[in-house]
């Protein structure tokens, strides 16, 4: 007994920002970005909402599943940039979309959240405690950015990405792993709000995104390698075995660092990263819907999601397709 993927969709802000127009905002340039990054282009939210993108990404997941809204069980939204504490935004989700059986929640594993929501998902089908799920990756991240600092400014991109999994007998997901590394929180933070009571309040509190890069950079190129060989060897394949491997689209040296570890083919590592940018939680599902318009996605094929991301978090999934 398993999952699979039945349906994929994906939304983005209208408004494309080039690395030219950061240009105007910091002292940057569309070489420096292009060169360190692999990021041309990203879209920006001018008034979409985490809750609407997820809402668009998830109607289209349904309808490419052919399932009704009402048919959800389980529904949720991995996000780490809601607009509202409460209600989550997968409650604002499931009055959009009319899931009105769906139990709806969010997960917050930064850019793991996705996988980390489709491994939870799993446990919650394989336990036949649910028959189904729509799963989101939904990120308006341009708010949680300092725009006036270049070296966080330049990386992410808004948008949401959605998949629809029931139950099945044969394939679909064959093996997981997923870590967490608490001691290591500090190289990728956000505070959300301070502490401002009558008896306390507090003061140096920051609001926007600190990033220690370099630290993130190498704790990606050293263990995203280290749990797809895990979960590879878990479900007895071998990186020769893999058709398509479906990366979180952080950084194109960080892609290509990950593919020489593994000696493994570019070509089967799709990246979008060039038009999108980083947009954590959303990035792999948005990656799959577009694999999945394009025809590249074909029954039997193996393919290994990974995602890595604040927390720290990690972990990786092999899916037979
Ligand atoms: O989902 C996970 C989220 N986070 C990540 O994936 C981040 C992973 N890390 C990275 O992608 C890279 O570390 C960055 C792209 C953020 C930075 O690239 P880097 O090659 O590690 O650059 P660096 O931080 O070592 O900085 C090199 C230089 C510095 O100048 P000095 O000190 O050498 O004079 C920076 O001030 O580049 C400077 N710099 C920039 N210059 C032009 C930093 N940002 C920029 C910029 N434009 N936007």
């Amino acid at each position: 007994m398993s999952i699979k993927i039945i349906g994929t969709g994906s939304a983005l802000p209208v408004k494309q920002v080039a690395n030219g127009e950061l240009t105007k905002l910091v002292d940057t340039s569309d070489e420096w970005i292009r060169e360190r990054t692999g990021i041309r282009s990203r879209h920006i939210s001018t008034g979409e909402t985490v809750a609407s993108l997820a809402t668009q990404a998830c109607q289209k997941a349904l309808q490419n599943a052919g399932k009704e809204a009402a048919e959800v069980e389980l529904l949720m939204v991995a996000t780490c940039s809601p607009e509202l504490a409460l209600p989550c935004t997968a409650c604002q989700v499931q009055d959009k979309l009319g899931a009105v059986h769906a139990v709806s929640f969010d997960l917050n594993a930064a850019c793991a959240g996705f996988l980390f929501a489709l491994h939870t998902a799993y446990a919650y089908i394989a336990s036949g405690i649910y028959r189904n799920a729509l799963i989101a990756g939904a990120e308006v991240l341009s708010k949680i950015i300092d725009w006036a600092d270049r070296s966080t400014c330049i990386l992410f991109g808004d948008g949401a990405g959605a998949v629809m999994v029931e139950r099945c007998d044969e394939g679909g997901i064959l093996g997981f792993v997923q870590c967490s590394d608490g001691s290591r929180g500090r190289v990728l933070s956000c505070g959300s709000r301070p502490l401002n009571n009558p008896y306390a309040s507090q003061t140096d509190f920051e609001t926007y995104v600190q990033m220690d890069g370099r630290e993130v950079f190498s704790f990606a190129v050293r263990q995203v390698p280290a749990s797809i060989e895990e979960v590879l060897e878990k479900t007895g394949l071998t990186v020769e075995d893999v058709d398509l491997f479906v990366l979180h689209q952080a950084n194109r040296r960080i892609i290509d660092g990950i593919c020489k570890r593994l000696k493994a083919d570019p070509d089967r590592f799709p990246v979008n990263l060039d038009r999108v940018g980083n947009m954590s939680s959303a990035a792999i599902p948005v990656l799959l819907d577009e694999l999945n318009a394009q025809g590249r996605l074909s029954a039997g094929m193996t393919l290994v999601l990974s995602g890595f991301g604040a927390g720290l978090t990690y972990g990786a999934c092999v899916i037979k397709w």
